[in-house]
């Protein structure tokens, strides 16, 4: 009986201290609003494509091209046919099926034309996190890059890859119909 009454005080003590580290802080709090942002647009998006029957057509696939981050940026979802190619770790990705996350509106839709690798390294949905200009990750720590590298594995096997973002001043490669043939053969087979 008393030890079940001093089990309930710790206990009521213990989240008492979880509700004043979670809630007592600004940064806590601002970091349970993102959160809670984030899990309602994820929630809303699910939802929204749930009670929408008529299914956009696939878009076909593009042909094997590198990109200037300039050319990236056209691919941002608003154009006329929708499509978004996101960047990561110097591979380009074509994401349109992954249109809830990354399209106007979606989650991470400020990814949506850019090179999204520090903002996914560093954990990050602010607008600081997207430079303007092409980003070598050259400041970024071991477990950075490392978390880069898991982004783009991840990326990898869900979406389809449609070649390298240029660096300033590189030549893009000239790819054969026969390796954008390969592709479309490797996509098939993963659909
Ligand atoms: C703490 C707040 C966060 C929560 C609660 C959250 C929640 C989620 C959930 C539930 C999914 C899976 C959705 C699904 O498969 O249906 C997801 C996917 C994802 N999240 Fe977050 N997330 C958070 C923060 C972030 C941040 C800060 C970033 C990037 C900087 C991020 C990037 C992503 C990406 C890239 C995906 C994968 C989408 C895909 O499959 O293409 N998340 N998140």
């Amino acid at each position: 009986m008393a030890d079940s009454t001093v089990n309930d005080a710790a206990d009521g003590s213990l989240v008492m201290r979880i509700f004043s580290e979670l809630f007592g802080s600004p940064l806590n709090l601002a970091l349970l609003g993102v959160c809670g942002f984030l899990i309602y647009k994820i929630i809303a998006s699910r939802r929204s494509t749930d009670t929408l029957p008529p299914k956009e057509p696939e878009l076909p696939p593009l042909k094997k091209q590198d990109f200037t981050l300039e050319q990236l940026r056209e691919f941002d979802g608003k154009g006329n046919d929708g499509r978004v190619l996101i960047a990561v770790n110097g591979k380009v990705f074509d994401v349109t099926k992954g249109k809830r996350f990354y399209g106007p509106g979606g989650p991470y839709g400020l990814f949506a034309g850019h090179d999204a690798s520090r903002a996914l390294a560093t954990f990050s949905l602010g607008e600081d996190a997207l430079k303007n200009e092409y980003d070598d990750l050259s400041d970024l720590n071991s477990l950075q890059m490392e978390s880069v590298r898991e982004w783009e594995m991840q990326f990898q096997e869900k979406y389809v890859y449609v070649g390298k973002l240029l660096k300033p001043g590189e030549q893009p490669t000239e790819y054969s119909d026969t390796e954008d043939e390969e592709k479309t053969e490797t996509d098939k087979k993963a659909d």
